[in-house]
């Protein structure tokens, strides 16, 4: 017996928790129970210890990053307890490809106590770009997403064998390392210390304060970092000045690589 969905998400720029909010309001519609969820975007709600009882069926969503789950979230997913909740392991991807993410999620699920009985890849707008994967997700992946949600809910009521674990794509752990952009001549790019940078645009609002997910700009000096960043987009997107963008040489070189190479569409991809 399920009597409650559960969205669970992270999600900077908001692909992730349109389509995880989608799937449960669909599974919970069609099981006629409530639908809750929990946003873990921001640093304070990562602080909550989230435990769920066996009668919860729980969406868990993140975007991939470099081919895997986010390796900022690794701590916080670890503090999970499914308590043999059924566990349903979702990934957004900015239409290159989710490599290793979905089965990493699936395996930390399982180590929660979740019992992991389908999982799925979808497409989101890339968080470094306008253009790449652009207004995703759309129509036809919201269709995606709601029969994604009543196969998950037919899979339940045929049978309730919580012993199965699901089989998603993707090498077994030890995993594939992160993915690594290259410049022109093939060298890696390392963009991991690259920052955001401000311009007179700023009105000063603070919203991007309040949205980064690492807690990183200044509240005194919004042109200022006190942590690392992520590259999730967040600040740069929903600033409602445009004030805010990247002017790296080799993170630039990296965007418009994925822009002119990734054209052709990319499908969600379902396991069940
Ligand atoms: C640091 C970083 C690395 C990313 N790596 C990948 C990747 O390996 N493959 C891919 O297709 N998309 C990648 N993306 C794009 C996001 O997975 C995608 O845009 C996702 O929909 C963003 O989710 P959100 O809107 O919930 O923040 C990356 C984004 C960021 C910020
Ligand atoms: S969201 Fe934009 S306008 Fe507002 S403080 Fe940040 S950079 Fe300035
Ligand atoms: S500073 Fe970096 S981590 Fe923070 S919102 Fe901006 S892009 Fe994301």
């Amino acid at each position: 017996m399920i009597d409650r969905v559960v969205a669970v998400y992270f999600s900077p720029t908001g692909t992730t928790r349109r389509s995880v909010s989608v799937i449960a309001a669909e599974m919970a519609r069609i099981l006629k129970v409530t639908v809750e969820s929990y946003d873990f975007t921001l640093p304070s709600a990562r602080s909550t210890v989230l435990a769920f009882k066996r009668t919860d069926m729980v969406v868990l969503g993140t975007p991939v990053y470099a081919g895997r789950v986010p390796n900022v979230l690794l701590k916080y997913l670890a503090t999970l307890q499914g308590n043999e909740a059924i566990g349903i392991p979702v990934v957004l991807f900015g239409n290159r490809d989710y490599d290793d993410a979905l089965i990493e999620l699936r395996d930390i699920m399982e180590r929660a106590g979740f019992h992991v009985t389908a999982a799925a890849a979808f497409i989101g707008e890339h968080s470094f770009s306008r253009v790449l994967a652009k207004g995703r997700p759309d129509e036809r992946d919201a269709e995606a997403l709601n029969a994604f949600a009543a196969r998950v809910v037919e899979k339940y009521k045929e049978s309730d064998d919580r012993k199965i674990t699901v089989k998603v794509k993707g090498t077994p752990y030890p995993y594939r390392g992160y993915y690594t952009p290259r410049d022109r001549k093939g060298n890696a790019v390392d963009i991991r210390k690259v920052m955001p940078v401000t311009n007179d645009r700023c009105i000063d609002c603070k919203l991007c304060v309040e949205i980064c997910p690492m807690g990183s700009i200044s509240y005194d000096d919004v042109r200022e970092y006190t942590g690392i960043c992520i590259k999730c987009g967040a600040c740069i997107k929903r600033c409602p000045m445009g004030a805010k963008y990247y002017e790296d040489a080799g993170y630039l070189y990296h965007k418009q690589e994925l822009e002119e190479g990734l054209t052709e569409r990319r499908e969600p991809e379902l396991f069940l």
